[in-house]
């Protein structure tokens, strides 16, 4: 385990168990209808990777990222997109991949935005859910794992860009961050 980390909440074989069962139930839902999975860059990338894995109905991927003003924005105006999607999403299914929703806040900015494109459906799957920091209500299509309101890091996740790389879900030490 990384010197840094407290405690490791999920380890890799339960990430990938968990994302298997997220698999089964989107190909499922989106049988014959080839999904676009929208990933929001840079922490849903190791999640998306294996998330559209799991799946056995085809997809396709894009990636948006977007910034936010500030350290911690407080509403969903401060936030941009710094790299929208390159696919045209109109009269498609499309599913937006997170690793985490915490606030709510990008989330909404993210549904709003490709809302003007006028998508056939926009669903939301999210690999970890910070339900007590919620400053929005989104509906959570695909939900990997709930979270405490604790300072997560890896597998995607990170701290100052650091703990991206680690293959389980841990929570980070408190004097790390403080
Ligand atoms: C994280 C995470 C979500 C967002 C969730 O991204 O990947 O996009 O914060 O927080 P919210 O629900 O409070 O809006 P971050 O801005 O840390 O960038 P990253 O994806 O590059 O890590």
């Amino acid at each position: 385990m990384h010197r840094n980390i407290k405690s490791i909440l999920f380890p890799a074989k339960m990430i990938r168990k968990r994302i298997k069962t997220l698999g089964k139930e989107i190909s499922r839902d989106y049988k014959g209808r080839e999904p676009i999975l929208i990933g929001v860059a840079n922490g849903a990338l190791v999640f998306l990777a294996d998330l559209m894995r799991a799946l056995s109905c085809p997809a396709k991927i894009d990636l948006i990222r977007v910034g936010s003003y500030g350290q911690k924005a407080s509403t969903s105006g401060l936030i941009s997109v710094a790299k929208d999607i390159e696919m045209d999403i109109a009269g498609k299914n499309v599913i937006v991949v997170e690793d985490i929703i915490d606030t709510g806040l990008t989330m909404d900015f993210i549904v709003r935005h490709l809302q003007k494109n006028n998508p056939a459906s926009i669903g939301v799957c999210a690999l970890l859910d910070k339900s007590a920091a919620r400053k929005i209500n989104i509906k959570i299509n695909y939900a990997g794992f709930p979270v405490t309101n604790e300072f997560v890091v890896g597998y995607g996740l990170d701290y100052a860009e650091n703990y991206r790389h680690l293959p389980y879900i841990g929570i980070l030490k408190p004097e790390i961050y403080s």
